[in-house]
């Protein structure tokens, strides 16, 4: 079964707030994906919904085929969430040990020092005295402990010193080469675009972009023709079509926004426009992303 996470037309609602608004989407075996989103978007949401943390208002979400709080789900997966909550009392080799006992093939303790960089002093620590690092390295190496074939991480990275953030991302590589399907929530672009195969970009509580790394980019940037024309030419010509998703004048050039550049110059010529000192540009990515996840500051 190659299908290890369906989302059915899932839909949750808060109140009247509709939080995940009819999201579907499946991810199959060896995928790693980043649900990518601003603040609000929806994917804490959407990942307490697959952990089987939150039930759906509506629609349904199926792991490797089940309900996701079954125990043979439960023995398969492993998540770090935002929260981090740690048992009190108790010494980081001894919360190690008891939760490798759940699991019928958990890692070793050697194996979860490897991939987490859980130090010596850090076994040795107890739960309360912990540092903001320690902990993530224990709720890493939590998630991890029962050798999960899907992980699961939200925000994984916020909080985290860039040595951390590397030796992570190392980690998740390392991960998705033995084969592991992982998903993890973020707000960075940069972070997706690095770390992930694929990309779900959630705005309100819906998908609005499911693909590569690298078509997402193409579909989020816009590209524009600009060139410089008689001031007394009409453009009105070029109005009527539909490839022109935009077009203005600024400092004696004009400038158009469109998804086919090619289409745009033969338009030029065809319409004897008079066009000259033509200009091809893509827009830059990070501004894209943040008109798209509306937390740009002003439109162009
Ligand atoms: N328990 C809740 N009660 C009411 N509203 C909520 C609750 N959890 C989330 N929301 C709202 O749902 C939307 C999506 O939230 P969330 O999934 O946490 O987004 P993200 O993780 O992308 O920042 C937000 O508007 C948030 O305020
Ligand atoms: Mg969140």
């Amino acid at each position: 079964m190659n299908e290890i996470v369906t989302v059915n037309n899932v839909t949750k609602s808060f109140q009247h707030k509709k939080a995940v608004d009819d999201v579907s989407f499946s991810i199959s075996k060896g995928e790693v994906v980043a649900i990518l989103g601003p603040n609000g978007a929806g994917k804490t949401t959407t990942i307490s919904m697959i952990l089987g943390l939150l039930k759906p208002t509506s629609g349904e979400v199926r792991l490797f085929n089940l309900l996701p709080h079954e125990k043979q789900v439960r023995e398969k997966i492993g998540t770090m969430l935002q929260e981090v909550s740690v048992m009190q009392g108790l010494k980081v080799n001894e919360i190690l040990e008891l939760i490798r006992s759940y699991y019928p093939q958990p890692l070793s303790i050697q194996e979860l020092i490897a991939l987490t960089g859980l130090t010596p002093q850090d076994l040795k620590t107890r739960a309360e005295k912990l540092s903001g690092g320690q902990k993530r390295r224990l709720s890493f190496a939590l998630a991890l402990a029962g050798n999960p074939e899907l992980i699961i991480f939200d925000e994984p990275t916020v909080g985290m010193d860039i040595t951390s953030r590397k030796r992570f991302w190392q980690t998740v590589r390392t991960l998705a080469d033995q084969g592991k399907t992982i998903i993890f929530s973020t707000h960075y672009l940069q972070e997706a675009d690095d770390a992930a195969d694929r990309i779900l970009l959630f705005k309100d509580g819906a998908i609005a972009a499911d693909g590569t790394p690298a078509q997402i980019k193409a579909s989020i940037t816009k590209q524009s023709v600009s060139f410089v024309v008689d001031p007394e030419k009409s453009l009105e010509k070029l109005y009527q079509h539909s490839e022109i998703t935009d077009i203005f004048r600024k400092n004696n050039r004009v400038y158009i926004h469109t998804d086919n550049t090619d289409r745009i110059l033969e338009l030029l010529f065809q319409e004897r426009i008079g066009a000259r000192d033509i200009q091809i540009e893509r827009g830059k990515l990070e501004e894209a992303f943040e008109q798209l996840t509306g937390e740009s500051k002003e439109a162009i």
